[in-house]
């Protein structure tokens, strides 16, 4: 089975692509008149209609030449009819079609002035602990002409370098071609790297050791494969909708998990110097309609989401990024508030380089640029693969067209150093500069593999017809277990472990015993009976491998599909480990390989012991298996999973008591998010339940490991389990058809996302968010609260300016053109993207640039920045906390206590002063540790809540705020089981500067 498929880049192409593209020529090209997003993308809605009418008319024109009327009377009247008809039908078709063109040009309209402008963009180079990288940055980026800038700014376009995104490089200086790879979960494309439980996994062991230790194991296999460059990991989607597809590869629903795991993932990357990638920013919450044209509509989907929401749910997370340091962040395909996310100033510019102190460079995803000049104005760094509007046809938004928007004006010379010292200052900050800790290229450095191709010697650029380069693209490098990094195989298993949840074990049925000696009631003739039941027990038979990035639900379920799926260097299925593990001597184990429940009932009825596995898959959007396009379609299992437990759980054992069915069924289900039970929940067969997530590669072992005991489950869920799909809100739906060419999303939920709707709303959840059985129990008791002064005002310290870094100093004049132009004998490749210019002519100003809709106004610093992540003050510890933790049963094991805020619901206005309500949810998660402890132990628990714990944002004040009144915390268990509270006065009170 190859590692990776041939043509794997082609999957990846959206549908898009396969639409007539407008041709951005050369000759009549001007970076402001290309830029103008909607002027290509209406085009083939256009030329779609235009075919339609014309085949109309076509089909007319010959019904009208057919063969002549007889001239009987009745055929006369019947030709008439058909007449009529025909042309009802062309009358109706025409009404219709002008009626969808009024409906497209309606809904169509751009809705302009949404999302606020936020000029000019920040300079990089304001925080203290960057000045190095930035004073050599620009000492580098100094000494560069301007298409050695554009190239370092520029992709070179589709597979046109090993990796999924490769950056021109400036040889002459020793700056390499940046290698950017993905993904979230382990190394796409690359072969013998370790696929790791993915991101959702993670999150449910709530274990931060172990977050780090994935991350230093990316980072460290990542630098050894030549990788600059990680694109993972994922806080956006965030799990607004449960079903959405790409839910998987981030974290959790709530801001804090998903903060906590990210920030310790990067730290972990970054341990290795290699660079993280923060994505995607943001409000890419579906698939569907992700991206114009990929799912029919000409704009893509805009996620309209305001100001407080975006503070407190979705910036959350990349705010602890940003914090920890992160060095690149992905802006998303999706449209923010009508302008799309790339593009968009006040996300990238107020947001996350102001308000945020954002240091490192923002890349596009692949495609999501739609603009050169305005997204270079609005905060875009990086264009990444390089292509612009359509994959891989050479015709970059920047490349020369950046060149020619700088000669002329459009782009302030000061944008694109900024771009660039931003780049080259993230490349410092994580030791790429330093040959002992990274070999540069001109050293020998670089990716040691190619995406492309297995084989050892490949095409260098095969992207581009002309490429006959060949080399040595696969170097078969071992990462997986090294003297630098131990064993990663093992850290899989760990971590697949214990993100294991296990949700139902009625009667203490599991762990179970891995042979029958020593039991009374089940062995028969010295024999214990197990069925193993369901597909996603076994492997693919085609090969773990077959679907190409996973995209495909055959056999069992190991991670979802897309970018964020890496090859599967081997699998160990469940029932592999289960056979292995299982004693021979006293276990007969039966095996039921598919979902079919013909006949199932007797086989099941043999079993002592019934083991059923089943799943639910989801993926990136450019996939589809099935009738699943990415998103889910529904929250249930799949394949027929639910018929399958039913019917094993109503069989098992073959046994009744007082006229009910026994039976000893544990349910193991594989899940990319929250996934609906109630089909078979309850039913009394189901004696245990255990939900695996998605475990990588160590699948069986990782499950064996908990079924048996020998490993203590742990795992508690970063999600809310429902009893049905509507129990998650009206507004947590996919939105699968258009409301308008560009599909409008609101996130009128607010705040109001998984536990926090469930909770406002006062719907029992069947798990709630932070739920998780363990084999022994545990008791919290003696929780102290120390507020500190931090609480006493409401806003934190004014942003202190003189703290901050000064950005280096670079020359503001626009260079000569002549050094842009194409150098002499130069040999270029079809499609490929360069910096360089024709001639200098083709850089002249052509009238004059349509600059955005407020980007004549400077915008002012926002207060409620000053460092990365925000305010330093809002970090200020607000009020320690500590409490017992008990084991009270019998084996050691790991709880994990959460510590839930409640904020009063009414405050003193900062503004007027007066008693306001504040809207705000009855619990939010803001600390969390995972301990463990041995039976009959008690270990002190200690957090710590920060100011912003305790603050909500103010769209007014455009501030944190301390309210003031009550502040309810609690510990517990999970978001329903807080076993024991307190509250203290926030005074606040401090007025507004
Ligand atoms: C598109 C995906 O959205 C993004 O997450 C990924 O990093 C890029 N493709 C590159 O594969």
């Amino acid at each position: 089975m190859p590692l990776k498929p041939l043509v794997a880049y082609e999957l990846d192409r959206p549908f898009s692509d396969q639409q007539p593209r407008h041709s951005l020529d050369s000759d009549d090209s001007h970076a402001v008149d290309e830029l103008d997003p909607l002027r290509d993308s209406k085009r083939p809605y256009r030329d779609n209609a235009s075919h339609s009418l014309r085949s109309i008319f076509h089909s007319e024109k010959h019904a009208l030449l057919g063969s002549p009327p007889r001239r009987s009377s009745r055929r006369w009247s019947r030709l008439r009819f058909c007449c009529y008809l025909f042309f009802l039908v062309i009358v109706t078709i025409f009404l219709l079609l002008s009626a969808g063109g009024l409906w497209v040009y309606k809904a169509g309209a751009s809705h302009d002035g949404e999302s606020e402008p936020w000029y000019p963009s920040p300079r990089g180079g304001t925080v203290q602990l960057w000045s190095r990288s930035y004073r050599r940055a620009a000492e580098l980026v100094g000494q560069m002409t301007l298409v050695e800038k554009v190239n370092i700014t520029t992709g070179t376009g589709w597979s046109m370098g090993l990796c999924v995104g490769n950056t021109g490089p400036v040889d002459r200086l020793g700056f390499p071609s940046l290698c950017l790879q993905d993904g979230p979960l382990g190394l796409r494309f690359v072969d013998n790297a370790t696929a790791l439980p993915a991101g959702i996994t993670i999150a449910a062991s709530w274990n931060k050791q172990l977050m780090y230790d994935r991350g230093r194991a990316q980072g460290l296999e990542a630098r050894l494969k030549g990788i600059n460059v990680i694109l993972g990991p994922s806080v956006g989607p965030l799990g607004r909708l449960p079903a959405g597809g790409r839910n998987w590869e981030g974290f959790s629903a709530d801001p804090v998990l998903a903060g906590t795991a990210a920030a310790r993932t990067i730290h972990g990357i970054q341990s290795q110097s290699v660079m993280a990638t923060i994505k995607h920013f943001v409000g890419n919450e579906q698939e569907h309609f992700r991206q114009s044209w990929e799912w029919g509509t000409p704009n893509a989907l805009s996620s309209n989401i305001d100001d407080r929401t975006l503070h407190e749910l979705y910036a959350w997370p990349f705010a602890e990024a940003i914090r920890a340091g992160v060095a690149s962040v992905m802006c998303s395909y999706n449209q923010v508030n009508n302008s799309y996310a790339c593009q968009n100033s006040k996300l990238m510019n107020g947001i996350f380089k102001d308000e945020l102190g954002f240091q490192g460079f923002v890349q596009s995803d692949w495609l999501a640029q739609r603009s050169g000049v305005a997204s270079a104005l609005a905060g875009l760094d990086m264009s990444m693969p390089g292509d612009g509007l359509g994959w891989q046809d050479g015709k970059s938004l920047w490349g020369s067209e950046l060149t020619k928007a700088v000669l002329n004006s459009s782009v302030p010379v000061e944008r694109l150093d900024d771009m660039v010292l931003r780049i080259v200052a993230a490349w410092y900050q994580h030791g790429q500069g330093d040959d002992r800790r990274w070999p540069n290229t001109t050293l020998g450095g670089g990716p040691n593999f190619s995406s492309w191709t297995n084989d050892e010697v490949g095409n260098l650029h095969p992207g581009s017809p002309d490429s006959k380069d060949t080399s040595i693209v696969n170097k078969y490098v071992p990462v997986r277990q090294t003297a630098e990094g131990g064993n990663h195989d093992a850290l899989a298993r760990r971590i697949a472990t214990e993100g294991i949840v296990l949700v139902k074990n009625e009667g203490g049925i599991l762990p179970i015993p891995r042979s029958a000696n020593g039991l009374a009631t089940k062995a028969k003739d010295g024999k214990l009976r197990v069925g193993i039941f369901g597909e996603d027990a076994y492997p693919n038979p085609k090969g773990n491998n077959a679907c190409p990035d996973r995209g495909c639900n055959e056999g069992t379920l190991a991670m979802g599909w897309g970018s964020g799926a890496v090859e599967l260097p081997y699998l160990v299925s469940p029932a592999e480990a289960l056979h292995e593990e299982f004693d021979n001597a006293t276990v007969q184990v039966t095996d039921w390989k598919t979902n079919s429940v013909r006949k199932v009932d007797g086989t099941a009825a043999a079993q002592d012991l019934c083991l059923v596995f089943i799943n639910s898959d989801a993926g990136e959007g450019f996939i589809r298996w099935k009738t699943v396009m990415g998103d889910r379609n529904d929250l249930l299992p799949q394949k027929g999973g639910d018929e399958l437990v039913r019917e094993v759980a109503a069989n098992c054992g073959g046994r009744t008591e007082g006229g009910e069915a026994v039976s000893d069924t544990i349910v193991v289900l594989h899940t990319v998010g929250p996934t609906v039970l109630e089909r078979w929940i309850d039913l009394p067969g189901v004696m245990g339940v255990l939900i695996a997530h998605l475990p990588g590669q160590e699948s069986g072992n990782a499950l064996t490991d908990v079924l048996f005991g020998d490993y203590n489950p742990s795992g508690r869920l970063p999600y809310t389990i429902g009893k049905s799909e509507d129990d998650y809100g009206l507004d947590s739906k996919i939105l699968t058809f258009p409301n308008g060419a560009t599909p409008q999303q609101n996130f009128t939920e607010g705040l109001y996302v998984d536990y926090r709707y469930f909770d406002k709303h006062n719907i029992t959840p069947r798990y709630e968010f932070g739920y998780g059985l363990s084999y022994t129990t545990f008791k919290l008791s003696g929780l102290f609260i120390h507020p500190l002064s931090v609480v006493n005002t409401s806003l934190p310290a004014p942003r202190s300016y003189s703290d901050d870094a000064v950005p280096p100093h670079m020359d503001p004049r626009v260079p000569d053109p002549e050094a842009a132009v194409w150098p002499q004998g130069m040999r270029r490749l079809a499609k490929y993207v360069y910096p360089y210019i024709d001639d200098v002519e083709s850089a002249k100003p052509n009238g004059k640039y349509d600059y955005p809709k407020g980007y004549d106004h400077y915008h002012k610093s926002t207060e409620a920045g000053g460092g990365e992540g925000g305010n330093p003050d809002l970090f200020t510890t607000a009020a320690s906390l500590q409490l017992s933790l008990t084991n009270t049963g019998e084996v050691v094991g790991e709880a994990v206590v959460q510590i839930y805020v409640s904020l009063p619901s009414t405050t003193l206005d900062v503004i007027s002063n007066l008693t306001v309500a504040l809207d705000t949810p009855v619990r939010q998660l803001r600390a969390f540790e995972k301990v463990l402890v041995e039976p009959g132990s008690r270990s002190q628990v200690r957090f710590s809540l920060s100011r912003k714990d305790v603050s909500y944002w103010d769209v007014r004040v455009q501030k944190w705020v301390v309210p003031t009144g009550e502040l309810r915390v609690c510990a517990g268990f999970s978001s329903r089981d807080v076993r024991q509270c307190g509250s203290f006065e926030l005074v606040g009170g401090g007025g507004w500067s």
